[in-house]
């Protein structure tokens, strides 16, 4: 089958290799030619466990190749996917599907026989009408279908979600639509993976109210931690006696620093558009964005306290950019919130992290970016663990004390423990939904 991916950024990308390793011919197109020239050289332009050598494979065998020329690429694929960014528009919170449209139009100028136009792109309900009429107003000729496949995978373990996803979601108008839809994803059709057919819409709708629910239950635990911090509890063990019901299961549910990264931030505030474009107001969505920016507030506060009231003059290593582990993905990290809080503050701040400072080095001026965490914290007044990278898990906690000006660590992952930071010299030691006061009892982490 011949597929063509419009957009080879985090989705893109995956979707196309794992497309071709599906045993599909795949072209992969982008506007941007420095991303095109690397791909084009074996190289993957993001960090993304297991993708270049999945890619490399795949090219070896003919099966995928990568062009910024869309008019070839689409010609004579059966399906052609749109994968290209929906950041949030400025000024008023909804998707900006500008980059949408304009591939809409392109494949529309282009294609020549029967296509199906997939929105893998997360769009507001609606959009795949929007594209279809775009289509057919550029091109009247032409024969075509839109579909709707939101796209579910998680940076970081993108390809293992895509191969073996908890379901794939399509939404389609026409038997023929869903008979090349089947055929793209009969490798997981044969094995059994739900697929989940519906209309346009409840595909469209589908992604952004699983989205929503996520953030709101990761917000959830955020705010009992706060509580829990008041109250003496425990958020671990909370987290863990919750997360046992089966109603309620045990994923996210691991208090933090706020949620971010490049999905739930921008669609929780677009479902909130949606709702008021519909006159059927997110209350839920549009309180867990509120409480989200104030729990990341909340972050600055608890360094500040172990900072004595002021952070001029302090030296402050940051351990962790990135807005969860094995990705260099640093859009809307809380990582760009506080990192300017303590610069603007006036601290020195020492920044490391395994991949993040490609894209953070931009993001976060003001910063010293080193190797590792044992050079970010020498001569340190405070450690902060921002991203729970796998480097920070294991940490020789003594050796770092030992070299800090002031031993004080802001767990924001809740990695350790007030046991562990207390054996290891340090004198201060807060995380998330604990008392910083006592040891905790759990002796887990
Ligand atoms: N990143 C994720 O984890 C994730 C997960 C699920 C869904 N999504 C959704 O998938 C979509 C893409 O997200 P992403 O993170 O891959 O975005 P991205 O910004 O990483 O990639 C988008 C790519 O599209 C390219 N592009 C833009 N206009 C183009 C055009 N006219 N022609 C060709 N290429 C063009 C850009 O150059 C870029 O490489 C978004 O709607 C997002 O909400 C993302």
């Amino acid at each position: 089958m011949k597929i063509a991916v419009i957009g080879t950024g985090y989705v893109g990308l995956v979707s196309g290799v794992c497309f071709s390793d599906f045993g599909h011919d795949v072209v992969c197109v982008d506007k941007d030619p420095a991303k095109i020239a690397k791909l084009e050289a074996g190289e993957v332009p993001i960090y993304e466990p297991g993708l270049e050598e999945l890619m490399a494979k795949n090219v070896d065998a003919g099966r995928l190749t990568f062009t910024m020329d869309l008019a070839a690429a689409i010609e004579s694929a059966e399906a052609v996917f749109i994968a290209v960014g929906t950041p949030t528009r400025r000024g008023d919170g909804h998707a900006d599907l500008t980059f949408v449209m304009a591939v809409a139009e392109e494949i529309a100028l282009a294609a020549k026989d029967y296509t199906v136009i997939v929105t893998k792109s997360t769009v507001p309900v609606g959009t795949n009408r929007k594209v279809k009429q775009v289509v057919h107003k550029a091109n009247p000729d032409l024969e075509f279908d839109v579909a709707s496949n939101p796209e579910f995978l998680r940076e970081g373990a993108a390809i293992d979600d895509f191969m073996r996803p908890d379901r794939v979601v399509v939404g389609v108008q026409t038997k023929r639509a869903g008979d090349v839809m089947n055929d793209v994803y009969r490798p997981l059709f044969l094995r059994d993976f739900p697929v989940v057919i519906t209309d346009l819409e409840s595909a469209e709708m589908i992604k952004y109210a699983a989205n929503a629910f996520l953030a709101t239950k990761i917000t959830f635990i955020n705010e009992i931690a706060a509580l829990c911090e008041r109250t003496g509890a425990d958020i671990k063990q909370v987290s863990k006696g919750m997360g046992l019901d089966g109603r309620i299961g045990n994923k996210f549910l691991h208090a933090g620093p706020g949620y971010g990264g490049s999905c739930f931030p921008k669609d929780t505030k677009a479902l909130a558009r949606i709702g008021q474009e519909h006159a059927v107001p997110m209350q839920i969505t549009e309180a867990v964005i509120k409480v989200n920016e104030e729990v990341k507030r909340r972050m600055v506060d608890k360094l500040l306290d172990l900072c004595d009231g002021s952070f001029n003059g302090k030296v402050v290593a940051v351990l962790g950019v990135t807005f969860k582990p094995n990705t260099d993905d640093m859009r809307d990290a809380p990582a760009l919130t506080i990192v300017p809080a303590l610069v603007g503050g006036g601290a020195k701040v020492r920044v490391t992290d395994p991949q993040g400072k490609h894209e953070g080095e931009a993001l976060l001026p003001g910063v010293n970016w080193v190797e590792d965490a044992y050079k970010a914290a020498r001569n340190a007044d405070l450690v902060v663990i921002l991203t729970e990278w796998n480097e920070f898990r294991g940490l020789d906690l003594k050796r770092m004390a030992k070299h800090m000006t002031t031993p004080r660590m802001a767990d924001l992952r809740n990695i350790y423990s007030t046991k562990d930071a207390k054996r290891a010299g340090f004198d201060a030691y807060v995380s998330i939904g604990r008392s910083s006061l006592e040891p905790t009892t759990d002796g887990e982490s």
